[in-house]
């Protein structure tokens, strides 16, 4: 099951379910661990990465179980707190049980993430802010030793609006003695997602949505239940195989004030855009024109919609320039949409996409999870038939994306 067989397609029609946010699920996942008790997550999508967050849970003594989209996750009094290289290794997205370790038990082991295939992908906003609030680390044979006797709230300055360092500074400063306050914090829907989780759990924050939280600390938690948002970025996911291949699509479920910015992007290309009957439309009925697209910090063009951008941009007409301002090197699916036809130039943090009237199927390589949802819907829009090996990326972020293009008329499916 380790490709995507894809066949060139011309229309998509009908609607499509857009399940919980990955990249807030994964981390209320590990603020449970803040509260001693049964918290319930609701609309929690079933894909690999969520199997990573539970593996690493029951890992500390957390018992977890899954029920549909459903998981119930009972904290007990006492957590191991490590966090192993082998799940680390796995999945990034593992670093954010450090601040909820040291607010609940003020001790954590874990293992230091690599870089990836975005290149570099520092922590150390995470780590400064934390020791602001009074941790302190040692780093030794590849793991982060941190230790608080107790946290104190600190005014923090992040220099960069970071997602992973917001949340872990939010998820220590709720149980930290004092106020906290972060400013040029991250605004994320994700983010959003969290705090409020966190107040019904108890927590005390002020300016959510905001890039100034302010956090006064509580002595504990309520474990409760709560639902996960939509996820945005597979709901850009599905609009643009809509751009790419036309026709029309009901996101169901999707928010459109959490994806403004991608709306406004894919109008100026020529989608009818409408909200309404819980979820998003859109339609294309021509060919899409060309346009620029540069990526920013939420409410900015979000960088994880960018691949599937440059897919659309590959059959528009005209030309686009595409600047990434989030991760420098995330621009190595460039490369294999080459190989399709697409004529692309990268250099550095810059791209330009000249579209041409149709890609040509190919076998491509997936190297992250959105590259390779990009190619599959790149695949759409060629003809012939396109190979993605390494699918088993794209099944950490989606939850059965051949299925849902399928249901509106693609053909895709794995081997
Ligand atoms: N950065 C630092 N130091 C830090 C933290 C970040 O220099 O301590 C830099 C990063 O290298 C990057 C920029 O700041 O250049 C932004 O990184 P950020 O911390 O915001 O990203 P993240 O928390 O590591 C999350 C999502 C990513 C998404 C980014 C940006 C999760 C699990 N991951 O990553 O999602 O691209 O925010 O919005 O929430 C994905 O879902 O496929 C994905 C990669």
């Amino acid at each position: 099951m380790n490709k995507f067989l894809v066949q060139g397609s011309r229309s998509l029609d009908g609607g499509i379910q857009i399940g919980g946010a990955k990249n807030s699920a994964l981390k209320l996942m590990a603020a449970s661990l803040l509260a001693e008790g049964l918290t319930s997550l609701s609309n929690v999508p079933d894909i690999a990465d969520v199997a990573i967050m539970v593996e690493l849970l029951e890992a500390m003594g957390v018992e977890v179980q899954r029920t549909g989209h459903r998981i119930d996750i009972s904290v007990p009094h006492e957590i191991e707190p490590v966090a192993p290289y082998h799940l680390v290794e796995r999945m990034r997205a593992s670093i954010s049980v450090l601040g909820p370790l040291l607010a609940r038990i003020g001790r954590a082991t874990v293992a230091m993430p690599g870089g990836d295939d975005f290149g570099s992908r520092p922590i150390d906003m995470h780590l400064q802010g934390l020791e602001q609030l009074g941790a302190t680390f040692t780093h030794q044979h590849g793991d982060i030793q941190a230790q608080a006797k107790v946290l104190k709230g600190a005014e923090v300055f992040l220099e960069f609006p970071s997602v992973g360092a917001t949340e872990n500074l939010l998820m220590a400063a709720v149980l930290a003695r004092g106020t906290t306050t972060i400013e040029n914090a991250a605004r994320e829907p994700e983010i959003t997602d969290l705090a409020n989780f966190l107040s019904q759990m108890g927590a005390l924050i002020d300016g959510i949505g905001t890039s100034r939280l302010r956090v006064d600390g509580v002595e504990r938690l309520e474990p409760i239940s709560y639902e996960v948002i939509p996820d945005r970025i597979e709901a850009a996911t599905y609009l643009c195989a809509l751009a790419i291949c036309g026709g029309e699509l009901h996101l169901e479920n999707a928010r459109a004030e959490h994806m403004e910015m991608l709306l406004r992007k894919l109008e100026e290309m020529g989608m009818h855009i409408s909200e309404g009957n819980g979820g998003v439309r859109g339609k294309v009925t021509e060919r899409l024109k060309s346009a620029d697209v540069s990526t920013l910090p939420y409410p900015g063009l979000a960088t994880d919609y960018k691949p599937f951008l440059v897919a659309a941009l590959s059959v528009a007409s005209g030309a686009g320039m595409v600047t990434e301002n989030i991760f420098a090197g995330r621009f190595r699916y460039v490369d294999e949409l080459v190989r399709m036809g697409a004529e692309i130039k990268a250099e550095g943090r810059h791209a330009v996409v000249r579209g041409v009237e149709r890609l040509s199927g190919a076998p491509v390589r997936a190297h992250d999870i959105r590259a390779g949802a990009a190619l599959v819907i790149a695949g759409l829009g060629a003809d012939g038939e396109t190979i993605i090996s390494d699918a088993h990326h794209v099944d950490r972020g989606y939850e059965d994306l051949a299925g849902k293009l399928s249901s509106v008329g693609a053909q895709v499916s794995r081997t």
